[in-house]
């Protein structure tokens, strides 16, 4: 089957260096790269040597800016095939017709390493797929956690700035075993449910093919009619989920630090293709307020006993990239790159991220014109009055602006039936405030729902990662407070941390009780894609 993608990157592939002699970067061929040019048999080297000078100003100016956060990843093409029409809820075209295969680029990454760091250690991972459609780029930018460590995105830079390493001595560079990260956590219980998921073997992935993805937000499909549903995406791997065990992360960290980007390649070169299936909760416009959580809560799920997921279509990832930097490196997700039919909702950490993606890569790619970079291109026309700017690659003709009678710049369409993107209307009342929704408030039901959803092994998993991260903190106060906030989740935890990190065991506090979820225990996976 034919892949746009794939042959509109042909046309940017570099001439093959085997096809012929070297030259500079004007062309011009070059018989001698192994001496610079000297004055006499013994220097100096001559500044008129200008292959010499493009030579090493070339390899100077090699490296960019690596990620502030998921700076360490791996990635492959695909393609992605819904299983039927979805036009029941939403109009975005990939999701319309099951013979149409849209390309996708997936990376996979860490989130607290730098781009050297090991694979394998105790973090959240990054599952970020772009859909090269036929109406533009739709990126789904998730997390293999289907919850979030904060609500709102103003306390971003305050959480990676608790969780990189310490600023004095940039230790630790890999793990989640140090005193401001616990700081953080013990001050803002907003973070328990995140840290609960990290604490537990979701956290040391196997494999990227046995990872599951999730949008984590509340998104909104919006169908042919203007009319919005709520939905939470979900990514399941069809091998089902296998987590490694922390002495095996550990010891998989000194043996092969590339252990899961090497699984990922080796696989796809062998022809044994990671395949996932995408599944939709949705859930009505005017159910919105029928649950005991906000749907804006980044730090909440919407358990799968009150609404199921339900699988839409299949994505198969068949063919590594040719160049790691100019793919995987330069590749720029942004949550807000949407699609007709698919829309935001007013979650505070959605709406942070739509400005911060976008900002952070005019500074990590150099400029505003890197969705012309081969692996951010869509397939879909572009035509924009954006002009001029660092890298511009495009020979644009005519006049730029609009409303324009003189000919040129590009109208925007005014037909109601075109297939532009319109923001779902919703109707916003109210006063400027600076304060979280009372509706965010409970932080402790569904970290309990989590460990009581555990099996017996689980638990005692989690409790080793807690005695194992929290028992390096120095700061007692910082132990002691991080337990009493777990009491708050479960007695039984907070004890057994508490024995483990030195600290006096804590009062028993009043716990909730929630139905526990059986779909989030890795003893329930069936292995055959179904969990
Ligand atoms: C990068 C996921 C929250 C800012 C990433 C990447 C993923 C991701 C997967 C890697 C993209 C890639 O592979 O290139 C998430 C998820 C979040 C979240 C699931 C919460 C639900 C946030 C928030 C902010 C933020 C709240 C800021 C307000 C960034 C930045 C990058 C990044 C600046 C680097 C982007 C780049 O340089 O290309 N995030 N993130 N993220 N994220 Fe987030």
């Amino acid at each position: 089957m034919a892949d746009p993608k794939q042959e509109q990157r042909d046309a940017f592939r570099a001439e093959d260096p085997a096809s012929g002699p070297l030259t500079t970067d004007q062309g011009v061929v070059v018989d001698h790269t192994d001496d610079s040019l000297q004055a006499g048999e013994r220097g100096p080297t001559l500044m008129e040597d200008f292959h010499f000078r493009e030579k090493i100003t070339r390899f100077d100016h090699e490296r960019i800016p690596e990620r502030v956060v998921h700076a360490r990843g791996a990635g492959a093409y695909g393609y992605f095939e819904p299983y039927a029409s979805c036009a029941e809820f939403t109009r975005a075209a990939f999701l319309q017709d099951p013979s149409v295969r849209t390309p996708v680029f997936v990376r996979f990454s860490t989130v607290q390493g730098p781009r050297g760091s090991a694979d394998t250690v105790r973090d959240v991972r990054g599952f970020a797929t772009k859909f090269y459609t036929t109406e533009g780029n739709y990126d789904l930018v998730g997390n293999n956690f289907p919850v979030f460590f904060i609500q709102d995105g103003i306390k971003f830079p305050d959480f990676v700035h608790a969780v990189k390493p310490e600023p004095h001595n940039e230790i630790p560079t890999g793990a989640s075993a140090h005193d401001t990260l616990w700081d953080f956590v013990s001050l803002q219980p907003e973070t328990l449910h995140t840290i609960m998921w990290l604490m537990s073997d979701r956290a040391i992935p196997r494999s990227y093919r046995t990872m599951q993805g999730f949008g984590v937000h509340t998104f909104r499909f919006v169908d042919a009619a203007g009319k919005g549903t709520f939905v939470k995406f979900h990514w399941r791997p069809l091998l089902g989920v296998h987590s490694l065990v922390w002495d095996e992360a550990q010891e998989t960290q000194g043996r092969d630090p590339d252990f899961n980007r090497r699984d990922l390649w080796d696989c796809i070169e062998a022809g044994n293709y990671p395949e996932y299936e995408l599944g939709v909760q949705l859930v009505p416009e005017e159910d919105e307020h029928s649950f005991d959580f906000d749907l804006l809560d980044a730090t909440k799920i919407i358990p799968e006993e009150r609404v199921p997921v339900r699988p839409i279509g299949k994505m198969v990832l068949n063919r590594n990239p040719d160049n790691f930097f100019a793919e995987t490196e330069q590749i720029a997700f942004h949550t807000a790159n949407v699609v007709p039919g698919i829309d935001f909702t007013n979650d505070p950490l959605l709406q942070a991220r739509n400005f911060s993606y976008l900002d952070t890569q005019l500074l990590r790619l150099g400029g505003p014109n890197f969705s012309q970079i081969p692996v951010n291109r869509p397939v879909a026309p572009v035509r924009t009055n954006q002009r001029d700017g660092f890298h511009q690659n495009q020979i644009h003709r005519g006049t730029s602006y609009s409303p324009n009678s003189l000919g040129g710049g590009c109208p925007a369409l005014a037909d109601p039936d075109s297939p532009a993107f319109r923001h779902l209307t919703e109707r916003v009342d109210g006063q400027k405030i600076r304060r979280r929704s009372p509706s965010f408030d409970d932080h402790y039901t569904q970290p309990a729902m989590f460990w009581h959803s555990m099996s017996a092994w689980e638990q005692k998993h989690i409790v080793d990662a807690f005695r194992f991260e929290l028992g390096k903190v120095g700061a007692r106060a910082v132990r002691e407070r991080t337990v009493e906030q777990l009491a708050r989740v479960d007695h039984e935890l907070a004890v057994a941390v508490a024995q483990g990190v030195g600290v006096a065991e804590p009062r028993r506090q009043e716990t909730p009780r929630p139905t526990p979820s059986p779909a989030l225990s890795l003893e329930n996976n069936k292995g055959d894609g179904s969990i």
